[in-house]
């Protein structure tokens, strides 16, 4: 039984995995979307290619380290006896994928004893990819990153995205339309895995989206960590389904506040 646990170990293989990953989605896709069922409402699609791509990830992973659990968007949990845990998102960014607009991602993170310790996200059209290992700093191929150094809010690009359910919905959309006076912009990329790249990355200024689930943020989240970026949720919760919430330390305080005085209105 394979239990090592060393993140950098760990975060070479969620690479080299979301790469095989990333190649066979651009291969099926220059042949079309294949197949789209829906899944929790008529939004929310699932295609053959979000199938096949965590398949290949999960069979990588097992033959590389049988015991280790995963946790993947599309096929559940997959049990193992090893302190290490996997968590997949095969594309994030699915409706982006089914319209042709490139900006989806492979999303793959390792968590130890409920701790994420490496994450690699990778665009799928572009080729961009960002990793990070906890302690080691968050990297975009071999350059490091620092976030954004804005801090007045009143000036800062803000991305963030919404969910498949209406109720749900209409609640982000009532937070966004108070939060849009107070910021530079928003912007709705479709892909919660790559805002938080970019929001590590500097190229926008900060992220926030509730009801995200772990496979959404675990990578991305830790990129953004790595990069300085305080990730939680609101009011001294851990980031979660309740709120991801990623900014450098100057913005944190003012958009967290923001945030928790815009949800209280809109429950
Ligand atoms: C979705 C994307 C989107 C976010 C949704 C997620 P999927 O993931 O990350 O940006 O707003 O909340 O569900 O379904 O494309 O993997
Ligand atoms: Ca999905
Ligand atoms: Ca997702
Ligand atoms: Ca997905």
């Amino acid at each position: 039984q394979d239990v090592r646990t060393g993140a950098w170990e760990l975060c070479d293989l969620a690479v080299s995995v979301a790469r095989e990953a990333a190649g066979l989605v651009r291969a099926r896709r220059a042949a079309g979307i294949g197949h789209v069922a829906t899944k929790s409402t008529e939004t929310d699609v699932v295609t053959s290619a979000d199938r096949a791509a965590e398949r290949l990830i999960t069979d990588r992973i097992r033959q590389a380290r049988p015991a280790d659990r995963i946790l993947g968007e599309e096929s559940g949990t997959h049990a193992g006896d090893s302190p290490v845990t996997w968590v997949v998102d095969p594309i994030d960014g699915t409706v982006n994928y089914v319209y042709g607009l490139g900006h989806y991602g492979v999303s793959i993170a390792a968590r130890v004893a409920d701790v994420t310790v490496a994450g690699v996200v990778r665009d799928i059209d572009s080729g961009a990819e960002w990793r990070a290992v906890r302690g080691g700093g968050a990297w975009r191929d071999d350059r490091r990153l620092t976030g954004s150094e804005v801090t007045d809010l009143g000036v800062a690009l803000v991305a963030t995205g919404f969910g498949y359910q209406p109720d749900r919905r209409a609640r982000q959309g009532a937070v966004v339309g108070g939060l849009l006076p107070h910021i530079r912009d928003i912007r709705r990329f479709g892909s919660a895995a790559l805002d938080l790249c970019l929001a590590a990355e500097g190229l926008v200024d900060a992220f926030y989206e509730t009801g995200l689930n772990m496979w959404d943020y675990a990578a991305g989240g830790i990129v953004a960590e790595e990069a300085g970026l305080r990730v939680t949720g609101l009011s001294g919760e851990p980031a979660g389904a309740g709120m991801v919430l990623a900014a450098p330390a100057a913005l944190y305080g003012p958009l967290h506040d923001r945030l928790v005085e815009l949800h209280a209105r809109a429950a």
